[in-house]
């Protein structure tokens, strides 16, 4: 693969695609918790063969779509937040970067969208399965699940995520147990002290 663009080039591209200060603040300071969640986790047994460089664009790069569902006032577009991974993709191929990155974008969304879910869900995106294959991309999108944007932003343990993507189906659940197996549990409380961000 061509060379992977640096810590700060990813950061530039945050701050080029952020509609707004508060946007920017908001996303990129999640990727960088998510970045520090995967470095945990591939610091053990499951991180063993994982590229940690490639894990850490892709953490770094896994939200940039979400910038383009902002409206000009700054509000985010919520009923078609599940597009973000679409349009991340497009992001960086648009950016020239390649397509293995864009689908640290298209394919992190809760532990995987498959044609079923889309069509299930009547989900605003093209039908198609959008499920992370290699291990760096399974690493992002997991590590993604312990910590949310929400106002104001939090940990979530794996136990709620657990109960969060139930209602999409007993399968998902199964799914996040296999990869909680693989790449073990992250320790949250020092990242939440850290960042001042609490744990639910
Ligand atoms: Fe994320």
């Amino acid at each position: 693969m061509s060379q992977l663009p640096t810590v700060d080039e990813i950061t530039a591209l945050h701050r080029a695609y952020a509609p707004t200060r508060e946007a920017f603040e908001k996303v990129h300071t999640h990727c960088g918790i998510v970045w520090r969640i995967a470095e945990q986790l591939l610091a053990g047994p499951g991180g063993a063969g994982v590229d940690g460089d490639l894990v850490r664009v892709g953490c770094l790069l896994h939200d940039i779509g979400v910038y383009r569902l902002y409206d000009d006032e700054g509000r985010l577009d919520r009923a078609n937040y599940v597009r973000h991974g679409l349009l991340g993709a497009e992001i960086v191929s648009k950016e020239g970067l390649p397509e293995s990155l864009g689908r640290f974008c298209s394919c992190h969304t809760g532990v995987g969208l498959t044609r079923h879910d889309v069509l299930s869900q009547d989900l605003p995106i093209p039908v198609g399965d959008y499920v992370a294959e290699t291990a760096e991309e399974r690493l992002v999108m997991y590590a993604d699940k312990f910590h949310s944007k929400s106002t104001p932003p939090r940990f979530v343990t794996s136990a709620t995520f657990a109960v969060k993507v139930q209602r999409f189906g007993e399968e998902k659940v199964v799914v996040f147990g296999e990869l909680a197996e693989e790449f073990g549990e992250p320790v949250l409380e020092p990242l939440a002290a850290e960042y001042g961000h609490r744990i639910t």
